[in-house]
């Protein structure tokens, strides 16, 4: 065709109704398309100049159409790849909130842990004086072992206090004893007396039982953030089905073919939706639960006796009153130790030092949560709640989402929009959630048989997070190592381990755990030296619950 036919063509068409339909017989100008179809990114050559016969149409309704095969098959493509792009993006949103309540918990916990230790060492340096040097290094590992549980680490949170109360019980008892020569196997003897002796009174009972549920249960927590982190994005990115594909092209750009320039109609958008994300309505039951044990567990954690806040600060004045019990029936200690492990040597000439003069100034002052404090901890668990709350219901309302505004007709338009035929009103009724109500599905032949057997593990995920979560909620330790294995069934470790587990400390179930004296000498040769866990920078384990929860 040559430039003055164009010209005349176009002159001719000008005054023509813009929306002349095609089933009228005239066949319509495809400037509309090509403009559309550019703006697309795609290239333009082959668009016919006006509609064609769309017998070759193998998604669209045929009839007259502007859109050949190829570009029937690029669109199809494309609505693929912006359906599976927003279903990434939306899943991308909500990694981004969970991280931030990750963040805002993880920031707000830390400085709490830190506060509690600077207030051991604050006031028992105080108290104690000279005392306080030597068992600097006792209050740091406790704490960096702390510290390292709540990360995750593969470590028996019972046993780490029953060696941080027996390396504590050497020290004072060889502070009281210096002029006694007293070796490595004649404390791991005195260590064994600990648990009939009990000379730190009930501190070391009552310092397990808070601290623990307390440190189960900010761990657990943490771990539920990150697993629903990565349960969004593994469900976020399963391929949309052939079927699924043929259903999304047909309402995103067969109009378009078609000719027709409405939206679709909101229902038949969400029944398009929900049939092509009915594996993933299916995670919804579980992770209503999961969420609801998650803001069970926080609701916990500004209780007004039993708090996070409370907890930890009360672990110094624990850690003082076994102290302070100790030293006052350190002879009636000592005769009996002798008594079990025979006369100590006498420590050679000139070194009887006297006892190590003790200063009783009282307990360590408690240290209570400031007033800010409870604030604080009271906004990151009010937040944390809400935020949770909001997400419940977003694997049964990410189809309606993805068919706002932008993409689908208003209601108020019901008739004036694309029904899959033609411009009208969509008809059938609206599908339910899930899989299984998908069976009369008009727009997408699913197998309702057939679940999606990724979604199926990320489902399980879910429930044995949720389990997990609710042993942590009633203060049962669960064995990690277990847990960590379910997770690692699904392709991730969840948290950088930065040790490997210690012989004979793998968690056991509180049953047939050791007393809280029992003292393994075995282990002391492992777990004295905690400094020698060149354990990473919490940074750098941060950085990887970092990276976990922002996988795509
Ligand atoms: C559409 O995608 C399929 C599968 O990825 C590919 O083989 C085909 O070449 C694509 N077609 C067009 C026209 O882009
Ligand atoms: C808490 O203490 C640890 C170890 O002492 C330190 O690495 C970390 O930076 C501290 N964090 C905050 C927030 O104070």
């Amino acid at each position: 065709m040559d430039a003055p036919a164009v010209l005349l063509l176009c002159f001719l068409w000008a005054p023509a109704p813009a929306l002349a339909d095609a089933a009228n017989g005239k066949a319509r100008n495809c400037a509309d398309m090509r403009s559309f179809y550019s703006g697309k990114g795609f290239a333009i050559a082959g668009i016919p100049n006006t509609e064609i016969s769309g017998e070759h149409l193998r998604i669209c309704p045929q009839g007259y159409t502007c859109c050949t095969s190829e570009m029937e098959e690029s669109l199809s493509n494309l609505s693929r790849r912006e359906f599976e792009g927003r279903v990434k993006e939306s899943g991308r949103a909500l990694q981004g909130s969970l991280y931030a309540l990750y963040r805002s918990f993880d920031g707000y916990f830390v400085e709490l842990l830190n506060a509690s230790q600077r207030s051991l060492q604050d006031s028992y340096r105080e108290a104690h004086g000279t005392l306080f040097a030597q068992n600097a290094r006792v209050f740091q590992d406790l704490y960096d072992e702390l510290r390292r549980y709540y990360r995750g680490a593969r470590l028996n949170l019972e046993e780490a206090l029953n060696e941080f109360w027996a390396r504590l019980m050497e020290r004072l008892f060889r502070a009281a004893n210096l002029q006694y020569t007293l070796g490595d196997e004649y404390l791991d003897c005195a260590a064994k007396q600990m648990e009939t002796l009990r000379p730190f009174g009930d501190a070391p009972h009552d310092l397990h039982l808070r601290a623990t549920r307390t440190f189960v249960a900010a761990r657990s927590l943490v771990q539920g953030l990150t697993i629903a982190g990565e349960v969004v994005r593994k469900v976020s990115q399963v391929p949309l089905s052939l079927e699924c594909n043929r259903a999304i092209m047909k309402l995103m750009y067969c109009p378009h073919c078609r000719g027709v320039s409405f939206k679709p109609c909101a229902n038949y958008c969400r029944n398009v939706m929900k049939g092509c994300l009915a594996n993933q309505a299916d995670l919804h039951t579980e992770w209503q639960n999961l969420l609801d044990t998650m803001m069970q567990v926080v609701n916990s954690f500004n209780s007004a006796d039993s708090g996070l806040d409370v907890v930890l600060y009360s672990i110094p004045r624990q850690i003082s009153e076994g102290i302070i019990n100790m030293q006052e029936n350190m002879e009636t200690f000592s005769t009996k130790v002798f008594q079990a492990c025979g006369n100590p040597r006498v420590a050679g000439t000139g070194s009887t030092v006297p006892e190590e003069p003790r200063k009783r100034g009282g307990p360590v002052s408690e240290n209570k949560p400031s007033p800010t404090n409870r604030a604080r901890l009271e906004k990151v668990v009010s937040d944390m709640s809400s935020k949770l709350r909001e997400r419940q219901q977003y694997w049964v309302t990410l189809p309606t989402m993805l068919c706002g505004d932008k993409v689908a007709a208003p209601a108020a338009s019901e008739d004036r929009c694309w029904n899959g035929m033609t411009r009208g009103r969509y008809l059938p009724q609206l599908m339910g959630d899930g899989l299984a109500s998908q069976i009369n599905n008009p727009e997408v032949e699913i197998d309702i048989t057939k679940p999606d057997m990724t979604i199926r593990q990320q489902i399980m995920q879910l429930k044995v997070m949720t389990n997990r979560l609710k042993n942590a909620f009633n203060g049962n330790d669960v064995d990690f190592q277990d847990a960590s294995d379910d997770v690692s069934g699904s392709g991730s470790g969840m948290y950088a381990e930065e040790s490997p587990p210690r012989g004979g400390t793998r968690a056991v179930t509180r049953t047939d755990r050791p007393k809280l004296y029992a003292y393994q000498p075995d282990n002391k040769k492992v777990t004295t030296g905690t400094g020698s866990h060149a354990s990473p920078s919490s940074s750098l384990l941060f950085l990887s619950v970092a990276a976990l929860l922002f996988r795509r």
